[in-house]
């Protein structure tokens, strides 16, 4: 190992920029101690898909770019591993930072674990026991082979100590989506979405929708624009398209369908100081998401997960979101409790405070003996 600890982050889809973005700025700080490399696979490569988010976050230029794009899931998963031995040959880490739980996530772990290189998981320990969902699968493969786990909240902690991981190498550190969350609150006075949208003085509801188990099936995803159908004889929605639904929406033709919807605004994914001006400034949220499930909880807006698990237990527990399974009644009746109830109480879990990011660095530098 040289003088300075070596790291390289790896990110490869939109999830993953916001996970990672909070630590070159802490790095930075440590110079003397720490050389920090950002290696992108490519997973996503749409500008608001990606490089919109480097833009917002203030994420430096990745020094690797794989250029891996889209495949099945063992193509992809594939490629990047190829790729990014070639990285690891060449920059020689001391340490590989993974993010999340995407392709990009097991791929990068599985190819510096295998080289003897040290790995460390941001996110590390969260379950939704569905072993149908991708993301599931690149969860466990992740914990169960890297040297460090950070962690969001007490369910991770608990899943990872029962799954007989080594309590020492296990840190509860909060959320580092929240330490991003936290950085761009400041900035979005900046963003014109609302006036662009036309929403200035009008209340509205926001929507995502991309998980496979929601938007590759023709009946299921028809039956979801039922639910838009029906929130918006109330209000306003806002419904930015994931480029995996909007595929689908073409090939099954349900295009009409969503056309003809009025009250309903369609745009393109947006990038991050947007979306979260919308977060902030909506009713609710209805998601499949994973980060939106945290980013409501910490904004306290009520939010409606259109999901039969959630990894992520305490933004339920207490915070505002509420799990709901993805059929056209119980969502109606979910809108409704919304629209026409009173909100729930809910709390900010503990950490998500905007220094998760700190408090990794400080235990790397730990791991390393460089803290004196
Ligand atoms: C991936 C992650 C998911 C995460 C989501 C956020 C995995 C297994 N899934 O799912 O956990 O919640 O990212 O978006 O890693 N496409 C584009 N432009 C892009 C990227 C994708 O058009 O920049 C299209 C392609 O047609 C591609 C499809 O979207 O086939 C899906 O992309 P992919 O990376 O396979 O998975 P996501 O559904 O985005």
């Amino acid at each position: 190992m040289g003088e300075k600890i070596k790291i390289i982050s790896v990110v490869g889809a939109r999830p993953n920029f916001m996970k990672v973005a909070p630590l070159p700025r802490i790095f930075k700080k440590m110079t003397d101690k720490i050389t920090h490399l950002i290696c992108h696979t490519g997973q996503h490569y749409d500008y608001e898909m990606s490089q919109a988010f480097f833009d917002n976050l203030g994420l430096p230029e990745p020094d690797f770019y794989l250029g891996v794009g889209s495949g099945s899931h063992s193509e992809q998963t594939g490629k990047i591993m190829i790729e990014f031995e070639k990285v690891c040959i060449q920059a020689k880490p001391d340490l590989v930072i993974v993010v999340g739980d995407v392709n990009s996530t097991i791929a990068a772990t599985l190819t510096a674990t295998k080289m003897g290189i040290l790995t460390a998981h941001i996110e590390a320990g969260l379950r939704s026991f569905d072993r149908s969902m991708p993301e599931e699968i690149n969860r466990i493969a992740t914990d169960s082979i890297c040297d460090f786990h950070f962690v969001t909240e007490q369910s991770g902690m608990d899943n990872l100590i029962r799954e007989g991981h080594k309590p020492e190498n296990i840190f509860f550190v909060g959320n580092t989506m929240i330490d991003s969350l936290v950085y761009i609150l400041d900035k979005i006075e900046q963003s014109t979405i609302l006036s662009n949208l036309g929403l200035q003085n009008e209340e509205f509801a926001l929507m995502t929708l991309h998980r496979p188990s929601n938007v590759d099936d023709p009946k299921q995803l028809s039956n979801l624009i039922d639910v838009i159908e029906f929130i918006c004889n109330y209000i306003r929605l806002v419904f930015p398209i994931h480029p995996r639904t909007r595929k689908n929406i073409e090939e099954f033709g349900l295009k009409n369908k969503i056309e003809n919807i009025k009250n309903l605004i369609v745009t393109d994914p947006l990038g991050y100081i947007d979306f979260v001006k919308l977060m902030k400034n909506s009713q609710f949220v209805m998601t499949d998401s994973g980060g939106i499930q945290e980013e409501t909880t910490f904004l306290k807006i009520p939010c409606i997960t259109m999901r039969t698990t959630t990894e992520r237990p305490i933004t339920c527990q207490i915070g505002t979101n509420r799990l709901v399974p993805p059929e056209k009644s119980k969502l109606i009746q979910a809108v409704q409790d919304v629209l026409f109830g009173s909100p729930k109480e809910s709390q900010i879990p503990k950490y998500w405070d905007g220094k998760a990011a700190e408090r990794i660095a400080e235990i790397i530098l730990k791991i390393f003996k460089k803290d004196k």
